[in-house]
């Protein structure tokens, strides 16, 4: 096998978390292996490897992506998020607090890219709406919950910004 020379490898740097970061890669270079073995990122969870379970989902530049489909050099200069970066400083979002209260998750795998993906969708104000929320989550496979806590989580959390964008 090639030897893989110094040549051969990109030093990508990106926006992580809103933080700058950097780290060598090689061309084709998984994101989801990058943020985790470059980075340090473990949160981003790899379980298919092949965009079916969602687990690697992370947010580039605002748009949920499944890591483990793009490639780390694909991510230069642009703004990474991933579950780490949802409570920087360990004060729960609404969305993750909603997840404790409804048991939404148990072993807790899928969460990570279940979270990226959600936090996108409450971002756009939507209308709590189950078959909506059923619908992104198609997208996700959770071997554990049922969705069902999930589904509410969601939920509760769209309610209160409706009704709080109501009050506005
Ligand atoms: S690990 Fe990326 S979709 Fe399953
Ligand atoms: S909580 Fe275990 S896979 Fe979803």
């Amino acid at each position: 096998m090639k030897r893989l020379e110094a040549a051969d490898r990109h030093r990508v740097g990106l926006t992580l978390n809103g933080r700058a970061a950097s780290g060598w890669a090689e061309p084709r270079m998984l994101l989801s292996d990058f943020l985790r073995h470059a980075l340090g990122a473990t949160g981003t969870h790899v379980g298919c490897e092949h965009g079916v379970c969602g687990a690697c989902t992370v947010r580039l530049d605002g748009a949920p992506v499944r890591a483990c489909l793009t490639l780390a050099v694909q991510a230069e200069g642009r703004r990474v998020d991933t579950v780490e970066g949802l409570a920087p400083e360990g004060t729960l979002t609404d969305l993750q607090q909603a997840f404790r209260r409804h048991h939404a998750l148990q072993c807790g795998f899928c969460t990570p890219g279940i979270l990226m993906s959600l936090a996108a969708w409450l971002e756009t104000r939507p209308v709590p709406d189950e078959s909506a929320v059923r619908a992104l989550l198609s997208g996700h496979l959770c071997r554990c919950t049922g969705y069902s806590g999930i589904v509410a989580a969601a939920l509760e959390v769209a309610r209160a910004q409706a009704a709080k964008s109501g009050d506005d």
